[in-house]
C-alpha cells in the first residue's frame, strides 16, 4: 500500500485510502460520507462550523455524533491503545504510517504490516484480525509456553479463549523470532478419538500421509508422536477440549494417559488447550507439580471492551462504561447486547439504560442450561440462588463470612464448612462465580455476574423451585 507522495509527506488522499483499507479489513466497511467530510475538514484544521458549511450535515451532528464515534473507530482498528482526537488526528495518521514501516512485530497493527514472511499455521484458526486488548495475557502466555509443556486457557463460554489462542498463533507466526518450527491449530470440538488425534498430529508434523501401521496401539502411536515433538519444536493448540468429557469411559482413560505422557515425557514442544473448566486429569497433574499451568481468562478491560462496542457500531455515550461493567467485559455477551441495542434502541446505550434489563444471549443460555442440569448438585444450586439474592446491587459482592452465617438457614440444615468450600470451588471452576480478596482486611468476597443472576432469576429450566427462590430472596433482603 502506498501511503506517501514523492516528497515523502502523507497526503490527504493517501491518508483516506489508508483508513479505508484498514476499516474494510477490520470492520467490513469503508468511510461514510459524513466521516469523510469530517476527516477532510479536520485534516485542514477547520473548525466544526467551517466543516459543516456547504454540506448536508449540521455542526451538532458532525461534532456530537460522527466525530466521537469516528475517533473511537480509528483508535479501535489500530488497537494500540492510542487515543484519537480532532487535535491529534494528523499526528495519529503519521504515527500509523510510521507503524506500517516499523520492524517491530509484537501486537497491534504492526503484525499485519511487517515485511516478515509468516510461519505457516497448520489448521484453520478463526480470523483474529478484529481483536482488542489482551496484551498482558498474550505476553504471559508467550512466557508460560517457554516454561511449560502444557498451558490450559480456561473460562466461561464466549469469554474469548479461542480468539486469544488464535491471536497468539497469528502473532507468533509473524514474529521475527518465532521460537517454534511449526504451528498447529486443531479444533477438537468434534471429540476425535486419541488414535485419530494422534495420527492426525503425526501426519501434520511429519508432513506426510505416509504409513503408520494400522495395527499400532494408541500408546505406540503416542510414542511416535512424542518422537516427532522432540525432533521439531511445535506449538500445538487444541481448541475446546471440553468435548473430551462427552466421550466414553475408555476414551477418557486414553486421553488421561495421552496428556500425562505429553506432560511427563521428554520433548521440546508445547501445547495450549482451551476449555471451560480445568479438567480433572489436568487438575491432578497440576497438584502433582507436573510442568503444566493454567490461566483463567476473564472479561476484557474497559478500554478494549469500549473498542469492541465501537467496532460493533454502538454510539459512544456515558452509559457504555456501565454496559461494560454490567457484562464484566464479556466479549460475546457484549456483542450480543450491542446487536439488540442497535436494533431496538437506535444504537444508544443511554436509551437502553432507560429501560433497564439484562440480556442473556441464546448461546449463554444454552451453556447455562447444560451446566445447571448436568453439572450442579442441589447445594450448588442453592448457593447460587443465595448469592443472586444477596447481590441485588449491581455489581454486588458478598463476603464469605456473610454467606457462611446465612447459609444454614437457607438449606434448613447445617452444612459443613468443607462442603460449602467444595461447592464454591466447583462454582468458581465453572466460572459461575468470581472471588476477590480485600487487600486490607484479607476477607474473601464472592460475586455473581449479572448475566448469571438474570439466568437464575428467570428460572429458565425450572431447575430451581419457586419456594427455594422466594425463601432465599426473603432471607437476603
Ligand atoms: N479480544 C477480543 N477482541 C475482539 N473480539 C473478541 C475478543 N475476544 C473474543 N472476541 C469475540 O467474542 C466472541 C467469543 O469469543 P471466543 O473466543 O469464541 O470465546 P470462547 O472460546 O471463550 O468461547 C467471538 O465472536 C470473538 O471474536
Ligand atoms: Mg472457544
Amino acid at each position: 500500500m502506498q501511503t506517501v507522495n514523492s516528497s515523502g509527506q502523507l497526503t490527504l488522499e493517501q491518508a483516506l485510502a489508508m483508513i479505508n483499507e484498514l476499516m474494510l479489513a477490520k470492520m467490513g466497511r469503508t468511510l461514510s460520507d459524513p466521516e469523510t467530510t469530517l476527516l477532510e475538514g479536520t485534516w485542514n484544521d477547520d473548525n466544526y462550523n467551517v466543516i459543516a458549511e456547504g454540506t448536508p450535515y449540521t455542526v451538532n451532528y458532525l461534532k456530537g455524533h460522527v466525530a466521537p464515534q469516528l475517533w473511537n473507530i480509528l483508535a479501535a482498528i489500530v488497537g494500540t491503545g492510542k487515543k484519537v482526537t480532532k487535535t491529534n488526528l494528523r499526528s495519529f495518521l503519521e504515527y500509523l504510517y510510521q507503524k506500517e514501516h516499523s520492524t517491530c512485530s509484537d501486537g497491534g497493527i504492526t503484525e499485519d504490516y511487517s515485511g516478515i514472511e509468516p510461519l505457516k499455521i497448520n489448521g484453520e484458526p478463526p480470523d483474529a484480525s478484529i481483536f482488542f486488548g489482551r496484551s498482558q495475557e498474550l505476553s504471559q502466555i508467550k512466557q508460560l509456553i517457554t516454561d511449560y509443556k502444557l498451558l490450559s486457557l480456561i473460562g466461561i463460554a464466549g469469554i474469548g479463549k479461542t480468539a486469544l489462542a488464535a491471536k497468539l498463533l497469528k502473532q507468533i507466526s509473524t514474529s521475527s523470532n518465532p521460537q517454534f518450527e511449526q504451528l498447529i491449530w486443531k479444533s477438537v470440538a468434534h471429540a476425535p478419538t486419541v488414535q485419530e488425534l494422534v495420527t492426525d498430529l503425526i501426519h501434520v508434523i511429519q508432513g506426510t500421509q505416509s504409513s503408520l501401521p494400522l495395527f499400532e496401539s494408541p500408546q505406540a502411536k503416542i510414542t511416535v508422536l512424542l518422537q516427532a515433538l522432540q525432533s521439531r519444536r511445535c506449538l500445538i493448540i487444541l481448541d475446546e477440549i471440553d468435548a473430551f468429557q462427552t466421550i466414553d469411559f475408555q476414551q477418557r482413560l486414553e486421553y488421561r494417559l495421552f496428556f500425562r505422557r505429553l506432560i511427563e515425557e521428554q520433548h521440546q514442544s508445547s501445547f495450549i488447550v482451551t476449555s471451560r473448566t480445568l479438567t480433572g486429569d489436568l487438575k491432578s497433574l497440576l497438584k502433582a507439580k507436573r510442568p503444566l499451568q493454567y490461566i483463567k481468562i476473564k472479561g476484557l478491560d474497559s478500554e478494549s471492551a469500549m473498542q469492541l462496542l465501537v467496532a460493533n457500531g454502538l454510539a459512544v455515550d456515558k452509559k457504555c462504561r456501565k454496559l461494560i461493567e454490567m457484562y464484566y467485559g464479556h466479549p460475546a455477551e457484549l456483542q450480543s447486547v450491542v446487536e439488540r441495542i442497535n436494533y431496538y434502541f437506535g444504537g444508544s446505550a443511554e436509551t437502553f439504560f432507560h429501560n433497564k434489563t439484562t440480556f442473556v444471549s441464546p448461546e449463554m443460555q444454552s451453556v447455562l442450561d447444560e451446566i445447571f442440569t448436568q453439572k450442579l448438585n442441589q447445594t450448588e444450586h442453592k448457593i447460587l440462588l443465595c448469592l443472586a439474592g444477596f447481590t441485588t446491587d449491581n455489581p454486588g459482592l458478598i463476603s464469605f463470612n456473610k454467606l457462611l452465617n446465612n447459609f444454614p438457614l437457607i438449606l434448613n440444615k447445617e452444612i459443613s464448612i468443607s462442603g460449602l468450600i467444595e461447592a464454591l470451588e466447583c462454582l468458581e471452576n465453572l466460572s459461575l462465580i468470581d472471588t476477590f480478596k480485600d487487600s486490607n482486611s484479607k476477607e474473601l468476597y464472592l460475586c455473581l455476574q449479572p448475566v448469571i443472576k438474570k439466568y437464575i432469576f428467570s428460572n429458565f429450566l425450572g431447575v430451581i423451585t419457586t419456594s427455594e427462590a422466594s425463601q432465599t430472596i426473603l432471607l437476603a433482603s
